[in-house]
């Protein structure tokens, strides 16, 4: 008789292999291959079922349908979900413990719930924890219905005879099948459960948030697979430090991806912040080195960050980090610095940091770290109402950064006067109160920044 077959799977990302690895070929992730039993084999005549055909549409005639959207009432929360919650939508809200997950979709169900049923699923706290927190946000007569659970046949039934039009899962690692052996927060169990959920959104119309966390590198744990299975992916950003939290929406179905809403957490829970495009600036007296400000965009609105580096003589293996940026741009940077401009940081340390918490992913930011590198270096700081931004190639080219002109009139609006900009962004028009350098290459922007 033939060995029943087992399957490896790797608990990163779902990948799965015949036979063991000490590395997963998938995600390439160390030791995550987890034996589990292999499907059984299908049957021969597994496709060639006696299902009829079905009747099939032409694209022009289906008609188009917008999308019936429900706002939360919270704004910035409906900015990242392109305007509110979708029927039977399932939107997956990861981040780290503690930034203010269970926070926010506390308040928006209490707000949701004064026109429509909702269903607080909590796996992780008691439903006193739940009321404690409700009491503290100032949400005491709400009319929420919780539900302390973790098995998700109850969880479904419930949801059926319910009936609420959002439910909020807190969270898909706590809730386990029966159907399946293994412990909740593996990877069968959340891939099971959260494809379970789905089917249960997608049939009753339910919107169905499900909150999951996050490893310390950033993946939300467990198997990618889940966000292929849900329309919307947002992602809480921000030092849990400081009280701003970014939420940024990663996949949307029904909206635009990587908008961002900005949040303060405040005694009362979290708060919008309408207006957030000053809040990455830190506030020196005098301009300092090593500082320089960002006109990044983050979805459609443009923010201000401000980029601080600090280069300082390191030991024999010179140290290059940063924080909100990403590591290896920075020692592409490092080596344009030195080839097309001359700037050699070869036996220093190297630390860049985006103020305040800010995680900035846009090539844009190229030039600004750039500058603010060259001026830690020469201990020289950039003038008063300095900004930059575009992207820098290889070759040493300044490239364009989209959308150039929103970024120079929210800079402006905000005071600041100067500014170093690739050619193609520079307006045709002059903008009141701003000078503007455009620049081509960056040997260029370095030049040009020597004589300010
Ligand atoms: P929480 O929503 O429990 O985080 P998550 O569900 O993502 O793990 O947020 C908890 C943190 O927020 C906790 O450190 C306390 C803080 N907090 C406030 O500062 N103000 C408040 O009104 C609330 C409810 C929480
Ligand atoms: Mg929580």
């Amino acid at each position: 008789m033939a060995k029943d077959k087992s399957v490896f799977t790797c608990t990163e990302c779902g990948g799965t292999s015949a036979k063991w690895l000490g590395k997963c070929p998938s995600c390439e992730a160390w030791n995550t291959l987890i034996e589990g039993a292999a499907e059984a084999p299908a049957g021969k005549n597994r496709y060639q079922s006696l299902a009829k055909p079905q009747t099939v549409a032409t694209l022009s005639e289906i008609e188009a349908s917008d999308v019936d959207r429900q706002a939360t009432g919270i704004d910035e929360l409906d900015r990242v979900l392109g305007g509110g919650m979708v029927a039977g939508g399932v939107v997956l809200i990861g981040g780290d413990p503690g930034i203010g997950k269970s926070t926010l979709l506390l308040q928006a169900l209490d707000s949701l719930s004064k026109t429509m049923r909702t269903l607080y699923v909590t796996g992780e706290e008691s439903g006193a924890q739940v009321a404690l927190r409700s009491r503290r946000l100032g949400l005491g007569a709400s009319s929420v219905r919780v539900l302390a659970e973790i098995q998700l046949e109850k969880i479904t039934a419930t949801i059926a005879a319910e009936n609420p039009a959002v439910c909020v899962i807190d969270s898909i690692q706590t809730v386990y099948s029966d159907q399946l052996s293994s412990a909740p927060g593996s990877v069968a169990q959340v891939r099971e459960c959260a494809a379970q959920l789905t089917r249960t959104a997608k049939s009753s119309g339910t919107s169905i948030v499900l909150v999951g966390h996050v490893t310390k590198d950033g993946a939300l744990a467990g198997p990618r697979v889940l966000e292929h299975i849900v329309d919307t992916v947002l992602y809480f950003e921000g030092d849990t430090h400081s009280s701003f939290r970014l939420v940024r929406a990663i996949k949307n179905r029904f909206g635009a991806v990587n908008e961002i809403g900005v949040f303060a957490m405040t005694e009362k829970g979290l708060k919008g912040v309408s207006n957030p495009s000053a809040i990455f600036l830190s506030t020196h007296g005098d301009p300092v080195p090593g500082s320089c400000v960002l006109v990044t965009l983050e979805g459609t609105r443009p923010l201000l960050v401000e980029i601080q580096a600090l280069v300082d003589s390191g030991g024999p293996s010179p140290r290059r980090l940063s924080v909100g940026l990403d590591r290896d741009r920075l020692a592409m940077m490092l080596a344009v610095l030195h080839r097309h401009a001359g700037i050699a940081c070869l036996d220093q340390d190297v630390f860049v940091n985006a103020v305040g918490g800010v995680r900035i992913t846009e090539p844009a930011a190229d030039l600004a770290v750039m500058l603010a590198i060259q001026g830690s270096l020469r201990g020289r700081a950039l003038p008063r109402g300095f900004f930059a931004f575009g992207e820098v190639g290889l070759a040493g080219e300044v490239r364009p950064a989209p959308r150039g002109q929103d970024r120079l009139k929210e800079a402006a609006k905000l005071g600041f006067s100067v500014a170093v900009v690739p050619k193609a962004n520079a307006p045709k028009k002059p903008i009141e109160g701003l000078t503007i350098h455009a620049v081509e290459r960056i040997e260029q922007a370095i030049d040009l920044v020597r004589t300010l």
